[in-house]
């Protein structure tokens, strides 16, 4: 059956909702920009789209079953309308594949991770030959990658993939069913796509990867370190950044190119997990606590300033009390400046999900109280010890009460502008902070200050701007 188009003389439209990691942030940018080619526009809502593409993440079972409601909540609006197209897409479409059709009669086609850019076709099936498609395999040699087809959201800030997938097998995740095997991008490639991101005016460039300084060019053998200097070197570059970082592939070679790469911001995404070495490897995580500290002590030798984050699970199979005090006290030994905690999810194909799952959910629950409380404590010093210092702020846009225009340190760190509403994203400007809080700072600009001061501190003002500003935190928007 040839499906009928609401209205052939309308632009068709598109909307993605996206769950999960900045690499699914980026992928759904790419299926915007690839049905752009195709002449199909970008929709502000579900509910105007002719197109729902449901961009999802399956790292944890909240995140899956958050999937599987809003699904529910499409069939109504495809009830009303039934020329919408429902597509299902990402890390779940990955893992239940065909299974998904045969439970939902109105989702029309499946597509994986590694299908991406089939999409235009898969539609074209959709539409022509009224077929359910479900295209979920890798193609094991190559990216495949069209780096002019991704609609980037704002114009000043770009990501940019650089391996796909993830060989590690932690016995926690998914993410090595859902987004296979390790598959890296040609070092030549990816400078290309940020040269031509940079020309049209991007600041801030964030290189991605599920274990991003695993990157090993296929031909050259080049690996994160040459990248990072090669893509620090383009003019025009102001902030380069990368994530997300495994310990056990940070080598000195790239811990020289972050300090030798002015445009390499001060932060770090480096996720531990766990404090105990017990629990680390019977998560397969291939380093030991000591080798972890050992680790942030050369970064942080290396780069004083430096801003650590990091992600870690309570409640793994067999984590004792023993073991969770070891992770409260790492925290407290590395003070990281900004952390995504999670209680232990069990998840299809892993391995820990034959073991028993030993830890009742109220404890695990309980656990990630204390470190969470652990953890805001020290985020408020550290983000009070910033209190009088001038940062440069890249501006996002507004804050969350939309009151004051809000933007990002070199490191990440969120800071609210008080008394400016009207920056442009993209603006870059000097902010004395005045207050910090646990998850933010707020400031002043600069440049006002000075004017109601009636004194002109513009070299020094300068002088703070040119230098590589210490401090700050690198906060993902998830995983
Ligand atoms: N590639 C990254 C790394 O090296 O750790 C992270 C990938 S994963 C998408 C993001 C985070 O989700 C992980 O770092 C982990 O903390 C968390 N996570 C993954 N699987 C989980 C599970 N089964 N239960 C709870 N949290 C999980
Ligand atoms: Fe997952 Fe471990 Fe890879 S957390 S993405 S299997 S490094």
């Amino acid at each position: 059956m040839v499906r009928e188009l609401s209205d052939p003389r309308k632009a068709r439209s598109v909307f993605v909702e996206t769950w999960g990691c900045q690499m699914n942030v980026l992928d759904g940018r790419r299926f915007v920009g690839l049905l752009g080619r195709e002449g199909i526009v970008e929709a502000r809502s579900a509910e105007e789209a002719d197109v729902v593409l449901l961009n999802t993440c399956s790292v944890r079972d909240k995140a899956e079953q958050k999937v599987y409601d809003r699904i529910g909540r499409l069939a109504k609006l495809k009830r009303e309308r039934p020329g919408m197209v429902i597509g299902v897409c990402g890390c779940v479409a990955q893992q239940e594949a065909e299974g998904l059709l045969a439970r939902l009669p109105h989702v029309d086609f499946v597509l994986g991770t590694g299908r991406i850019e089939a999409l235009p076709s898969v539609l074209r099936r959709v539409d022509e030959e009224g077929d359910r498609p479900c295209e979920t395999g890798f193609d094991l040699d190559e990216v495949v990658y069209t780096p002019g087809a991704v609609a980037h959201a704002v114009p000043h800030r770009a990501g940019i993939t650089v391996i796909e997938g993830c060989n590690k097998n932690c016995t926690f995740c998914v993410v090595p069913r859902t987004r296979g095997r390790e598959r890296n991008r040609r070092l030549r490639d990816v400078v290309d796509e940020a040269r031509s991101l940079v020309e049209a005016g991007v600041l801030e460039v964030e290189l991605l990867g599920q274990t991003v300084n695993a990157f090993l060019d296929p031909e050259t053998g080049e690996d994160l370190a040459d990248l990072l200097r090669a893509v620090g070197a383009l003019p025009g570059i102001l902030r380069l950044r990368f994530v997300t970082s495994h310990p056990r592939n940070f080598s000195d070679r790239l811990i020289a190119a972050m300090c030798e790469t002015p445009a390499v911001v001060t932060a770090l995404h480096l996720p531990v997990q766990s404090g105990s070495d017990a629990v680390l490897k019977r998560m397969k995580r291939q380093y030991t606590r000591a080798e972890y500290l050992d680790l942030v002590a050369r970064l942080r030798a290396a780069i004083p300033s430096l801003a650590l984050s990091t992600d870690v699970i309570v409640g793994f199979p067999g984590e004792t009390e023993a073991d969770f005090v070891e992770t409260l006290s790492l925290f407290e030994e590395v003070r990281f400046a900004g952390v995504f905690s999670f209680t232990y999810s069990p998840r299809p194909q892993t391995a820990a999900l034959r073991w028993e799952h030993d830890v009742t959910s109220p404890e695990a629950s309980a656990r990630l109280v204390r470190l969470e409380a652990l953890q805001q404590g020290v985020q408020r010093e550290l983000n009070r010890e910033l209190e009088g210092q001038t940062l440069e702020v890249l501006v996002e846009g507004l804050d969350r009460k939309r009151r004051n225009s809000s933007g990002r340190t070199r490191c990440g760190r969120v800071v609210n502008i008080a008394g400016e509403s009207e920056l442009a994203p993209g603006t870059l400007v000097d902010v004395r902070i005045e207050r910090g809080f646990p998850n933010s700072l707020l400031g002043r600009r600069r440049e006002e200050e000075e004017a109601e001061e009636g004194i002109s501190l513009k070299g020094a003002a300068d002088a703070a701007s040119a230098a590589r500003i210490p401090l700050s935190l690198d906060v993902q928007n998830l995983p």
